[in-house]
């Protein structure tokens, strides 16, 4: 197995492909560096979403989903890669380094992962149920592994569901920090970064999505009339044994393949984390997953609204931002 050092270009275009990634917030708190050794991947504590994800356990997913997105992009261009989490013991912030091999061949599947890449978004509509669930979930349970334990949630909890995300509402409802916080990264047209505000529900989407994050109301747009009088989600949790940062970042890498694949399949999907944010909200989500695991993130994911009808896509950083490269 000889490992290869890709060209600038390859790696320039991967980072930016792997920049394509979800993140709380549209925050995108990663930094690339590439090197004599490989490509490594930085935590950029500045963009810590504070009052929200104060431990940076978001923040840690969010990496996770960019480190598995560039590897899809990197298996894509003809390259196998390798990941070494966390090489530095004593640097928290190092979160992985990444090496190449060529791998001679690259199937449909790779090429077809990098267009869900491209076109996967996050979509806070209610979602018809997914058509064809039962053979998609097989194959993506053979896909994720068992880093990370994926629960799929049975329609009856719904309820227990809206009642977590309301007790996550409620709890914040004096938490001025938290909601300047989220006015902040939603309210303004932000250069590239931030959920832009076209992105965000109406107050009757909202209503119809009650396990969704309570986000600033816009009542600009009109729901269209073919979306669902309800949300009719399948609803995916993904869980870990502990805290530590190696399993979120693990975590946040089985998101990445739950969105890529469920978008290679033509479902819509939105990440759901603010029932996981407070201990309370938490503790409803654990007890649906059963066991001692502690849930990292929920996954909605549901057909695709017809054509047209779905969200643009969200800005990103340019690669100059986030990419240094050592020759
Ligand atoms: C760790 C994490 C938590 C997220 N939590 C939520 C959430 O609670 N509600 C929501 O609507 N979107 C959530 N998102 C989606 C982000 O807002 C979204 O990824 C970001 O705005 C970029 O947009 P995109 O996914 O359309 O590319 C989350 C994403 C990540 C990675």
């Amino acid at each position: 197995m000889a490992l290869t050092l890709p060209r600038i270009d390859t790696i320039t275009k991967a980072v930016a492909l792997a920049s394509r990634a979800p993140s709380l917030h549209n925050s995108q708190p990663w930094r690339w560096r590439f090197d004599r050794d490989g490509l490594k991947l930085y935590a950029e504590p500045q963009r810590l979403i504070q009052a929200t994800d104060s431990g940076g356990r978001e923040l840690v997913l969010s990496c996770g989903a960019a480190l598995d997105h560039l590897r899809a992009a990197m298996a894509s261009m003809g390259y196998r890669s390798f990941a070494e989490r966390f090489p530095n013991p004593n640097d928290p912030l190092f979160l992985a380094r990444v090496e190449f091999v060529r791998s001679g061949y690259v199937t449909d599947a790779e090429r077809d992962r990098i267009d869900a890449l491209e076109l996967r978004r996050s979509d806070r509509s209610p979602f018809a149920p997914p058509a064809g669930w039962s053979n998609f979930e097989t194959v993506l349970r053979n896909t994720l592994g068992s880093a990370v334990l994926m629960t799929v949630l049975p329609p009856n909890v719904r309820a227990d569901l809206a009642r977590a995300s309301w007790l996550a509402d409620s709890s914040r409802r004096y938490d001025s920090q938290y909601h300047s916080e989220l006015h902040w990264w939603t309210g303004h047209v932000h250069d590239r970064e931030g959920v832009p505000p076209q992105m965000l529900p109406t107050a009757e989407t909202s209503a119809k999505v009650p396990i969704g994050r309570a986000f600033p109301v816009i009542d600009e747009a009109q729901p269209s009339d073919s979306e669902p009088s309800a949300d009719g989600a399948t609803v995916v949790v993904l869980s870990t044994d502990t805290d530590n940062r190696p399993d979120i970042l693990r975590c946040g890498e089985a998101m990445s393949v739950v969105l890529l694949e469920a978008t290679m399949a033509g479902y819509a999907t939105c990440p759901v984390s603010h029932v996981v944010e407070l201990p309370s909200s938490r503790s409803i989500v654990q007890k649906l997953v059963g066991g001692n695991v502690l849930p990292q993130v929920l996954i909605r994911i549901g057909a695709a609204p017809a054509e047209g009808l779905q969200p643009s896509l969200t800005p990103r950083r340019s690669v100059d931002e986030i990419l240094e490269i050592v020759t």
